[in-house]
């Protein structure tokens, strides 16, 4: 192994070893019995407390602080294995033999051409959107084209879409005697698309979810290279998942140390129980839409600064207090404003985030000689010990995943707009695997909302309304 990455195992495993000394070693009875439906639980505003399935895919204990994926802690995935076999193991439940792992891998690597998504997604301003907009289209647009993979071989389609370029589209002005323009398309034998609106087959279904996987990370790295102003480049067949995604941001093969990174990145990730944005792909699923459709909501939902766009605001918060210059004082400020400190706190977590652990000790060994991220990284240490003293004990407030991933994205030279799009490339994994699961036994979420308005009240035209 690459010393350079060797370096990462080692303050992995030394951030497993404190975790496990900090935390006991039971998971608690009734966060994992089976569940007998009716449930009684309680449920808070937000849904806090609500149980709105079983799953074997993933567990997060909030008081303990553990996560993990599929019966593996996530340190030792961390420390010991790829995002690959990470996203082969929560769509399958097991890690894969040999013989799997490089089946899976082959798929990857054709799945992540996306040859008409990327024509069609550049017609488009790229430049100018919100890159979780534009990778939202994209999951639209990867629909489409699976529609038209040949799964056998896993090829993607020929380049034979109708580009959207005023070239290629043949298009009919308006013709004498007619009221509307024609838009003429050229029509394929068959009409493939009709099978993507019934529910995907099991079989489908997987491919699909590894379709998205691969994609996401061409998608969000084809975004970010056109937001630099350059065109996107195609994957690397002999890369990584992380290397691959990383090489098709920048441009260049990274090192060994660049890699190994993302890949930690990718895999603390990759799943996170009843999350907002998975919440929100199941409910798509449970109507029996499909995972393109299911995705597409998750990214959505990821967008916000309370769930995944926190950590570029992180980032953005690090600036300002480090020109404020004094960080007890503007933690003092935001908090008695009623403020959020940005990067702290999480529904579930009431200890230590296990993936903070992870990541606050590789930005520290990161940042050093960086001379932008360093003193960022000195903010963050003293903003963590402020809001800590002042809210752990009673609020249980800690640093969460967010905290510290914009510093080690920022260390890998990665602009701040992408950090949301870098969480949805990993996150898709959790989201398909759990969409696939819950279909295996589905019903339609449908919760009540209790009506809290008026009644009995009179229609008045609206000439008789006042302030005409
Ligand atoms: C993640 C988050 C949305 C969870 O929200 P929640 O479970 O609904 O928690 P609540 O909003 O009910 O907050 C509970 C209490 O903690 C306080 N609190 C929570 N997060 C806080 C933060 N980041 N900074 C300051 N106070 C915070 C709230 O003000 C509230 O205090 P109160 O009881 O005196 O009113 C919330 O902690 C937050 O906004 N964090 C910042 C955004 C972020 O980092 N998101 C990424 C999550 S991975």
């Amino acid at each position: 192994m690459h010393e350079k990455t060797q370096s990462i195992t080692k303050l992995i495993l030394k951030a497993a070893e404190r975790a496990r000394r900090e935390t006991s070693a039971e998971p608690e009875p009734d966060q994992i019995a089976r569940v007998r439906w009716p449930v009684a639980c309680t449920v808070g505003p937000g849904l806090e407390g609500a149980i709105a399935c079983e799953s074997k895919v993933g567990y997060v204990n909030g008081s303990k602080g553990w996560l993990v994926y599929r019966g593996y802690d996530v340190f030792d995935l961390c420390a010991h294995s790829t995002y690959e076999e990470v996203c082969y193991l929560l769509l399958h439940g097991e890690l894969p033999s040999p013989d799997e792992f490089k089946a899976f891998k082959e798929k990857l690597v054709d799945y992540r051409y996306l040859n008409q998504t990327l024509r069609l997604l550049m017609s488009f301003p790229l430049e100018e959107m919100n890159a979780m907009a534009a990778l939202r289209m994209g999951t639209n647009q990867m629909r489409q084209e699976f529609s038209y993979i040949d799964h056998r071989t896993g090829h993607p389609p020929k380049m034979d879409v109708i580009g959207s370029d005023e070239d290629s589209i043949p298009m009919e002005t308006q013709p004498k005697g007619e009221r509307r323009a024609i838009y003429e398309f050229k029509k394929r034998g068959r009409r493939k698309r009709m099978r993507m609106n019934r529910q995907l087959d099991d079989a489908a279904g997987l491919q699909a979810a590894y379709h998205l996987i691969a994609g996401l990370a061409t998608i969000a790295a084809a975004i970010s290279r056109v937001q630099q102003g350059k065109l996107p480049i195609d994957p690397d067949p002999g890369l990584s998942h992380a290397a691959n995604f990383l090489y098709m941001m920048t441009g260049r093969r990274p090192t060994p140390q660049e890699e190994r990174v993302m890949d930690v990145a990718l895999i603390l990730y990759a799943d996170h129980g009843m999350n907002a944005s998975t919440f929100a792909a199941l409910v798509v699923a449970s109507t029996l839409s499909d995972v393109y459709f299911s995705v597409g909501s998750g990214v959505a939902a990821l967008n916000g600064p309370l769930h995944g766009g926190a950590n570029q605001q992180v980032l953005y918060m690090l600036e300002e207090v480090l020109e404020h210059g004094d960080v007890k004082d503007w933690v003092g400020q935001t908090l008695s404003n009623g403020g959020r400190v940005m990067g702290f706190g999480h529904r579930v977590y009431k200890a230590y985030d296990p993936r903070a652990r992870v990541l606050a000790p590789l930005a520290a060994h990161l940042v050093r000689g960086n001379r932008e991220m360093e003193p960022l990284f000195k903010v963050a240490r003293q903003m963590e010990k402020e809001v800590v003293s002042r809210l752990g004990r009673d609020k249980k407030i800690f640093p969460n995943v967010d905290f510290y991933s914009g510093l080690v994205y920022g260390c890998l030279g990665i602009d701040p707009e992408m950090f949301t799009p870098i969480f949805a490339v990993s996150r898709v994994a959790g989201w398909t695997a759990r969409v696939l699961e819950y279909l295996q036994n589905n019903r339609i979420f449908r919760p009540r909302a209790r009506y809290i308005g008026e009644f009995g009240k009179r229609y008045v035209p609206l000439e008789d309304r006042a302030g005409g």
